[in-house]
C-alpha cells in the first residue's frame, strides 16, 4: 500500500534545533526516536533538551528582543520576513506535508491541508504586521492621550502534535508580526516540520534568535521553558492538565498565557434541517485527523422525531470508513502514539461495557502494516449525557448521538459538559439560528456548517475549561502584545 515520498522522507536522519540562528544538539546529546505511527518503527531522531538547552534559547530570544533590530523593524519589515516565509512554504510544501504525514500518521491530504493552512497563516498575519494601531483618547483640556500595542516581548509556545506545523504557524504568525521574540517546543512526538520549519525562517531573513526551537520533553524542556523567568507570556495549545502546570509555572513569575485546551464540541441538529447537507459534515467534523482535533464535532445532538433516520445513516457512512497507512490516504491514518491509540480503545471497551449501543464501526484495512497504532472509527448512541463518552475529550474518532426534545433541551445538553470550544447548528429556521447561536457557550459557533480547526481569519479560542485568550484572525495580535498608553501633558 503506498509510495508516496512520505514513506522515505527524512529517513536516518538526525534533526537538529535551532538556537540562535545556528543548527545545534542538545547539550547532553541525548536523543528521542522519532516513530512512524504507520508501521510504528524509527526511522529519524531529534536532541531531547533540557534546562541548560531552555537556557540557552530563552537567553537567545531575550537578547534579539533587547538589542534588537527585529522589535525596532518597521512592521512592514517583519510582515515582509512572514510573506518571505509563506513563499518558502509554497517551494517546500511536498516535502512539509510528507515530514508531517510521516511524523504524525495523518493522510498526506490531510498533510496537504496543513500545508496550506501554514501558508494562510504567514500571508494573513505577513499583511496584518502594520495594520494594526492603537487610538487616541478623548481626555483633560490641555492633554493627549494615545495608545500603543507593544509586544510583549520573549514568547514561548509550546505545541501539541495533531496539528504541529498549522499551530506552529499560528504562534509565529501572530507572535513574530507584533515584534515579539519566540521559543518554541514542540511535542516530542511531532516536532519535525517544526525544525524544517526553523531552517526556512532562516533562509527568509528572520535575525538571529527571532525563533528558536528547542526539542525534548514536555516534563524537563516544557517544564523549564514556561517557567523561566526571562519569559514574557506564554502560549500553549494541549490537554487542560498540562494546560493547568503550564500556568502554574507561568504564575510563579506572574506571566501572562493563552490557553487552547480541547473540547466536546456538539452539533445540534433540528428536524428541520438539510440533513443531506449536514450528514457528511457530521462524519468529516470527527474524523478528520482521526478526530485528533482540539475543535472535532464529538458530540451530535439530534431531535428526536429525526433521531433513528439520522443515526441510520450516520451508522451506515460509519461502517465503510476504514483506516490505513499515511500514505494510503484512506479515511483515517494510525493514531498517534501507542498512549493514544489505547487511550481512545479504552473509551471505547468502557463505553461498550456500560451498555452503551455500539451503532457501528469502520474497519482497519487488511493490508496495513502490523505494528501500526490503528483505531477503527466507532459510533455510539444514544448515549448517556453524564457517561465518560459524552463528558471527557476522547481525541479520537469516536462520535456521540444524544436525543433531544425541543431548542431549549438542546441548549441545556450542549452547554453540559465542562468545555466550550466550537459549536455546528443545523436548522432551516433563521431566528432559532440566533437564539441558539447566541446561547450555546462556545468561543465559535457555526450555522449549517462546521470548521474544525478552519478559517485563519476566524478568532478561535474557548470558555470554560477550553481555555482562555483568543488565536488566529486580529484579535491573536492583541493576546500578542499589551497596550501602552502615553499620556502628554501639553498645557
Ligand atoms: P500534552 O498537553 O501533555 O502535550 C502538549 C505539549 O505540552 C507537548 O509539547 C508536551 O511536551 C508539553 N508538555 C507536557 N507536559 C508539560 C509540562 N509539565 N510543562 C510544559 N510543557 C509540557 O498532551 P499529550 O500528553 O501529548 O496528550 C494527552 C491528551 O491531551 C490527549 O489524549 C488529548 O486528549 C489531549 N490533547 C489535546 C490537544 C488539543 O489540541 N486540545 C492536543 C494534544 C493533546
Ligand atoms: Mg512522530
Amino acid at each position: 500500500m503506498g509510495t508516496h515520498f512520505s514513506r522515505s522522507v527524512a529517513e536516518g536522519r538526525a534533526f537538529m534545533q535551532f538556537i540562535d540562528g545556528r543548527s545545534v544538539d542538545s547539550l547532553s546529546g541525548e536523543r528521542i526516536d522519532v516513530r512512524s505511527p504507520s508501521d510504528g518503527a524509527v526511522f529519524a531522531s531529534i536532541p531531547a533538551s533540557t534546562e541548560a538547552d531552555v537556557e540557552l534559547a530563552v537567553k537567545s530570544a531575550r537578547k534579539a528582543f533587547d538589542e534588537g533590530p527585529w522589535s525596532r523593524m518597521p512592521a512592514v519589515e517583519r510582515g515582509r520576513c512572514l510573506t518571505r516565509l509563506f513563499h518558502l512554504v509554497e517551494k517546500n510544501g511536498e516535502e512539509l506535508a510528507a515530514l508531517e504525514s510521516r511524523d504524525t500518521g495523518k493522510p498526506i491530504r490531510q498533510g496537504t491541508a496543513d500545508v496550506t493552512a501554514t501558508m494562510r497563516y504567514f500571508e494573513f498575519y505577513g499583511g496584518a504586521a502594520d495594520k494594526i494601531h492603537g487610538d487616541t483618547i478623548p481626555f483633560l483640556d490641555g492633554y493627549t492621550a494615545l495608545t500603543l500595542r507593544e509586544p510583549h516581548g520573549v514568547v514561548a509556545g509550546i505545541t501539541p502534535w495533531n496539528y504541529p506545523m498549522q499551530i506552529l504557524a499560528r504562534v509565529i504568525g501572530a507572535a513574530l508580526a507584533m515584534g515579539n521574540t519566540l521559543v518554541v517546543k514542540p511535542a516530542e512526538d511531532a516536532s519535525l516540520t517544526t525544525l524544517r520549519m526553523a531552517e526556512l525562517a532562516l533562509e527568509a531573513g528572520f535575525p538571529a534568535g527571532v525563533f528558536n526551537v528547542i526539542t525534548g520533553y514536555g516534563r524537563s524542556a516544557g517544564a523549564a521553558l514556561s517557567s523561566h523567568p526571562l519569559v514574557d507570556y506564554v502560549t500553549f495549545t494541549g490537554s487542560p492538565i498540562t494546560g493547568t502546570a503550564i500556568q502554574q509555572a507561568a504564575a510563579v513569575n506572574n506571566r501572562g498565557v493563552t490557553m487552547e485546551l480541547g473540547g466536546k464540541s456538539p452539533q445540534i441538529v433540528f428536524a428541520d434541517a438539510d440533513i443531506e447537507a449536514a450528514l457528511p459534515v457530521l462524519v468529516n467534523a470527527i474524523i478528520q485527523n482521526g478526530g485528533q482535533t482540539c475543535s472535532a464535532g464529538s458530540r451530535v445532538l439530534i431531535e428526536k422525531p429525526i433521531y433513528e433516520q439520522v443515526a441510520t445513516a450516520l451508522a451506515e457512512r460509519f461502517s465503510k470508513l476504514v483506516a490505513g497507512p499515511h500514505d494510503a490516504d484512506l479515511d483515517i491514518g494510525p493514531l498517534v502514539n501507542v498512549a493514544q491509540r489505547d487511550k481512545v480503545a479504552g473509551f471505547i471497551a468502557a463505553a461498550q461495557e456500560a451498555g452503551i449501543p455500539l451503532l457501528a464501526q469502520g474497519t482497519v484495512h487488511p493490508d496495513a502494516p502490523e505494528g501500526g497504532y490503528y483505531q477503527p472509527p466507532a459510533l455510539f448512541g444514544a448515549v448517556d449525557p453524564q457517561a465518560a463518552l459524552a463528558q471527557e475529550e476522547v481525541f479520537g474518532p469516536v462520535l456521540s448521538l444524544f436525543p433531544f426534545e425541543d431548542e431549549a433541551d438542546a441548549i441545556r445538553l450542549a452547554n453540559d459538559t465542562e468545555f466550550g470550544l466550537v459549536a455546528g447548528v443545523w436548522t432551516r429556521d433563521g431566528a432559532r439560528q440566533h437564539r441558539v447561536a447566541k446561547r450555546v457557550r462556545a468561543g465559535q459557533v457555526f450555522v449549517n456548517g462546521y470548521g474544525a480547526g478552519g478559517g485563519v481569519e476566524l478568532p478561535f479560542g474557548g470558555f470554560k475549561k477550553s481555555g482562555h485568550g483568543r488565536e488566529k484572525g486580529f484579535e491573536a495580535l492583541f493576546d500578542m502584545s499589551a497596550t501602552k498608553t502615553i499620556v502628554f501633558n501639553h498645557g
